[in-house]
């Protein structure tokens, strides 16, 4: 046979496949979720999350510390705080001494160059389990975003580098942009939790947090996994509101909308790969029907390939460590 083109040329040897690689991983395309919990010297792993920690303060920031080492650059902040500081104003979330603001505090002092990113949401913190302020059954969206702006607010003066809202409500990105420009915080930048879908996908971070809605499901503010259009639209007003990176959540199975967003937006574009993708991996992995380490680096990698420029993932430690070998 005589064939001009034989495709399996460039396949032939690793140097020839390194030589064409389009993509390549490396620890600056990782952003860490990282559990924290009330306490002292706590390490519980979450049981739907194997390898996965909620720890208190002074454990995460022994945690942080390797994992700056290991070449990780920033971290997502979720916490879990107790019951009884939970109600339905989400007030809590704005408290100066509270978990989430101790904790930025902390890690900056421990590994000041390290990017955090904290979760900006009423969930932890609602005695309804929703992101926002609840009556008669709605979630409010204007009362919601004064919160978050409070809430916003007090990341920003605990030394946050970056807010992370990851609610849903409409007009958010703007209130938060603008009350971090009136209040000396014009270096803060946001990365918007843009296109959310409603998905069973985060079961299990529920789990870590506690935080499964007590009522109904999170459908009148995250979006119906049935569209794109509306992702490009939400990401588009994202970023007139003033929001520096957007993100598609969840990962792997919303590549097609990472891989839009990516052709059609000039910030860049974060994935976060959810804690129901994680487990999936996880799962097959301990019946030994996934080999751990080709699985995890596929997988970011592929993400990364769709055009995500950064990647939040319960792999990041796990995938330093490879990469680092
Ligand atoms: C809450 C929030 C959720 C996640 C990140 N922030 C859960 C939810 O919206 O119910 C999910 C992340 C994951 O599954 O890993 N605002």
């Amino acid at each position: 046979m005589i064939l001009y083109n034989r495709n399996r040329r460039l396949r032939a040897n690793q140097s020839l496949r390194d030589l064409v690689k389009e993509t390549v991983l490396t620890t600056n395309d990782f952003m860490l979720p990282v559990f924290i919990t009330e306490g002292q010297g706590v390490v519980e792993e979450i049981p739907s999350m194997p390898g996965i920690y909620r720890r208190s303060l002074d454990q995460t920031v022994k945690e942080v510390k390797e994992l700056w080492s290991l070449g990780i650059k920033a971290v997502n902040l979720y916490v879990k705080v107790s019951d009884t500081l939970k109600d339905n104003t989400g007030k809590e979330a704005w408290n100066k001494e509270g978990l989430m603001q101790q904790s930025i505090k902390a890690i900056k002092d421990a590994v000041p160059e390290i990017v955090v990113m904290p979760d900006v949401a009423l969930d932890p913190y609602s005695i309804h389990g929703h992101d926002g302020i609840v009556e008669d059954g709605k979630i409010l969206n204007d009362e919601t975003v004064e919160a978050l702006v409070k809430m916003s607010l007090s990341h920003a003066e605990a030394g946050a580098d970056f807010i992370a809202p990851s609610d849903m409500m409409d007009g958010r990105v703007l209130a938060i942009r603008e009350a971090l420009e009136q209040n000396g915080f014009s270096d803060v930048g946001i990365m918007s939790y843009a296109a959310k879908y409603a998905s069973s996908f985060y079961g299990p971070f529920r789990d870590a947090l506690d935080s499964a809605p007590g009522f109904g499901d999170k459908k009148t503010y995250q979006m119906d996994y049935a569209n794109s259009r509306e992702a490009i639209n939400e990401a588009l007003r994202d970023i007139e509101e003033g929001a520096d990176i957007v993100m598609v959540k969840p990962g792997l199975p919303y590549l097609d909308i990472v891989s839009r967003l990516h052709e059609l937006v000039d910030v860049p574009v974060a994935v976060y790969q959810v804690s129901g993708e994680y487990a999936m991996i996880k799962a097959a992995v301990q019946n030994g029907w996934l080999d751990n380490d080709k699985i995890i680096l596929e997988s970011l990698t592929c993400i990364k390939r769709a055009g995500a420029s950064l990647i939040s993932t319960y792999f990041a430690k796990e995938a330093a460590i490879l990469l680092n070998q």
